[in-house]
Parts: C-alpha cells; structure tokens; sequence
C-alpha cells in the first residue's frame, strides 16, 4: 500500500514524524513524504531531529506570505506529486492550509485521504482563525478519521461521518513527547542552563495565533511585561515564533526589560523538556495544550475558547482570554495561591498514551482488509 504523509509546518511535522518512522519499518507500506515547506527553518528542524528525508519538497515558504500564496503553490505542487506518484492513500495532519490544500489535490485527483488529528472543534469559524474551518473541510472530504480522543470521535458522528470511518487513536504529540523529554536533559545553551529554575519562577510563553495579531498580542504582551515588573522571583522564557509580525511586537514592547528572555525557536527536544523545568506555561499554541499537561504544568491558554476542552476538564489547563487583565489576573493567582497551583499542576494526559501511532498503522491495515478487527480504541479510562 502506498501512502503519501503530507505536512509542511512545524506542528504538523512532530506529529506526522513518528507515524512516518512507523510507515518505513513497516513493510505493508510504501511510504513517500512530501513536504510544502509552508514552514521553511521550523520544518527542517524537526525533519533534522526525527532523521526524516522527504521525497518531495515544495519550498512554497515566502516572507510575510498570506494564506492565499500557500494555497495556490501548495495546490499546483501537490497535484504534480499526486499525478506522479499516485498513492492509495494521503495522509494528511490537523488543521493548517497545508492540511486542507493536501486533502483537496487528493480529492481531485480521487486519491483517498486519511485525516490525522481529526474532530477537534471550537464551534466557532474564526477562532483559531483560519484552522476550525480548515478542519472542518479536511473532515469532509476524508475518508478515514483518525480522531485522538472519544469527544473528538463524537463531534464527527454528530456531523454524519459513519462511525466505521473513525478510529479513536490519542494524539501522535504524545508519541513524540515520549521519545524526547528527559528528567535530567542539558541543553548545552548558556542562558537556558543558567537559569536557576528551582530558586525562580519560570513562565514559558508562545504566542503566534493570527487571531491575535494585533490588538489581542499587545495586550499579552502588557500582561506578560506587568507580571514580570511586579513579581521578582519571576523570569520569562519567550521563543520567538519567526513570523516577522509577532517579533517586531515583542522588541517593542520587551526591549530591554530585565528577566524576559526573548530567544529564537527552539528544537523540539530543548523545547519539551523547557517545558518540563518551567513553572507555568502561557500560551495560544495547540500543540502546548496537550503536551503540558502530560508534563504536569499548569497551562494558561491566551485565547477565548479552545478546539482542546479535555485538559480543561481535567483542571490543567486554563482559558485566560485575551484581555490584559483576566491574563494577569489568571497567572498572579497561579503565582501566589500554592494550592491553586497545585491543583492544576497534577499530570494528566487525555490526549495520548504513546501509542497514537500502532493505532493508526492497526487501522489501516484493518481498512484494507489486512486485519480481521478494528484496533481498540484510546480511552482516556484505559490509562
Ligand atoms: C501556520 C499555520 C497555523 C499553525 C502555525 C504553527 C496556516 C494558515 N497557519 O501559521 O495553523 O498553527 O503555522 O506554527 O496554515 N516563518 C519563517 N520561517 C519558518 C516559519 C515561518 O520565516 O520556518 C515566517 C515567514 O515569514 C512566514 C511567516 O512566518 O511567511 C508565517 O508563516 P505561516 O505558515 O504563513 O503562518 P504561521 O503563523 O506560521
Ligand atoms: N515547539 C518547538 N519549539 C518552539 C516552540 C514550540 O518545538 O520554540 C513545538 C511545541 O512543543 C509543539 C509545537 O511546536 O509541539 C507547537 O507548534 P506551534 O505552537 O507553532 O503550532 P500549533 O500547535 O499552535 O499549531
């Protein structure tokens, strides 16, 4: 059988890259990878770290590009692979243009399509801006689901999608996350060893979502300066997304306050076990959502409502919204409250057990006819 992953940003990247190392030890599959290069430095470091060599490479990536320039290059270079290669089967990751243009070369050129990371829903089209719809259309194209978790499985039967067509499987971040983080990881980095994380408090921040652009990131940012200028056991660990939009705002309103560390991206292995040493984490990624958690780490999410409501329930993760108060409110109370900070910061992990990835091999095979039975599914009860 041969399938064709397709990713080309830096989230979709970790996830797909333990399942791709799946499909090359496996010899029920042909594997080609192609890559849009959407992302072009924050892919090729994690390809770097998983030892991944992609068959194809668009290297679509521009400065400042808008998301109508990813989807025209991605569409043409996609279906050239496609009319080459002709795969039983793409596979496609979550919720970025790349993800939603490799699900509609596919369906053009009548390739099936196989959804990683599908059924999570915010219900709200644009927040996150423009991935809940990019989802969405991915889901309705695809033929096979792989959704992480039961509430996602169930937002797609809601939708009609036949529950013959979904396999629960956890989220392949876990996968990932497993085979990086070490409890006494060095990250041979002058300023990241230096810190003294049991002495202070360190916060990590992310920030990169294009429905905080503007107005929304200044007043993170304002938040984030007054936490630091009020409390002066607390240091900021800030890799820089590399879109030129959020660093110009960061030097502006950083520039030069003591204890914010503005630094560039980090690989995925210094970056998870960052994680891991930090205190809390404030953040609008996706990814972050649900590796924190694994980790222990309360998370204070910087957006209004979230695709990821499981860590939520659990009391790890919360939705501090994105005006300047509720954020500084929200991490003071984690700051200075010691039994609020240890309610949230218990491990849990609805997300994932490391097996995302037999999961979705045991379902393909099983779509196909080489398997008599559906693989179980991941249950948070399981665990
Ligand atoms: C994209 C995805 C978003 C995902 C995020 C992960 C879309 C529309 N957006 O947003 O869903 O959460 O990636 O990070 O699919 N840049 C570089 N080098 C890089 C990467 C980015 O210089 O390796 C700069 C470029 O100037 C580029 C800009 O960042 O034009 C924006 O990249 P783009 O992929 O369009 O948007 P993201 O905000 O990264
Ligand atoms: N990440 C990383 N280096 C960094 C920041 C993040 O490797 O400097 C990882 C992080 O662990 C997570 C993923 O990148 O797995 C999240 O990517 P991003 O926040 O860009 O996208 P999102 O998850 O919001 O789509």
């Amino acid at each position: 059988m041969k399938v064709m992953t397709i990713f080309g940003t830096r989230p979709e990247a970790i996830k797909m890259a333990p399942l791709v190392k799946k499909l090359e030890k496996n010899k029920d599959f042909e594997s080609v990878v192609c890559v849009t290069a959407q992302h072009r430095e924050m892919l090729d470091m994690v390809l770097e770290l998983f030892n991944i060599q992609p068959d194809y490479d668009l290297n679509i990536m521009t400065h400042g590009q808008s998301i109508i320039d990813i989807t025209s290059k991605a569409l043409y270079g996609l279906d050239e692979v496609m009319k080459k290669e002709r795969p039983d089967i793409v596979l496609v990751h979550g919720d970025t243009t790349t993800t939603l243009v490799g699900a509609q070369a596919a369906f053009y050129n009548k390739i099936k399509v196989g959804h990683v990371e599908a059924g999570l829903r915010s219900g709200n089209i644009y927040s996150p801006y423009p991935e809940e719809m990019n989802r969405r259309i991915t889901g309705t194209i695809a033929n096979i689901h792989f959704a992480p978790t039961m509430g996602n499985k169930k937002h797609l039967l809601r939708e009609g999608i036949l529950e013959e067509n979904i396999f629960v499987t956890g989220n392949t971040v876990i996968d990932a996350l497993l085979q990086v983080v070490s409890e006494d990881y060095k990250f041979n980095d002058d300023l990241l060893d230096k810190i003294d994380y049991k002495e202070k408090k360190v916060l990590l921040l992310t920030c990169h979502r294009r429905e905080n652009w503007g107005k929304p990131m200044e007043n993170i940012f304002n938040a984030v300066k007054d936490i630091v200028l009020n409390n002066n056991d607390v240091e900021v660990v800030f890799p820089m997304h590399l879109n030129p939009r959020i660093r110009e705002l960061a030097y502006k309103i950083f520039n030069n306050v003591d204890r914010i560390h503005l630094i560039e991206p980090l690989d995925y292995e210094p970056f998870v076990n960052l994680i891991n040493k930090c205190h809390i984490i404030m953040t609008d990624s996706g990814g972050i959502q649900e590796e924190a958690p694994a980790l222990g780490k309360p998370v204070i999410v910087l957006r209004t409502e979230t695709e990821r409501p499981e860590a939520v329930k659990a009391g790890t993760v919360k939705i501090a919204g994105i005006n300047e108060k509720d954020i500084y409110n929200s991490v003071n109370i984690l700051l200075n409250d010691k039994e609020e900070y240890d309610r949230m910061a218990n491990a849990v992990n609805p997300y994932g057990d490391g097996k995302a990835c037999d999961r979705i091999i045991e379902s393909l095979l099983y779509y196909y006819g080489k398997k008599d039975s559906k693989p179980q599914e991941f249950s948070t009860y399981s665990l």
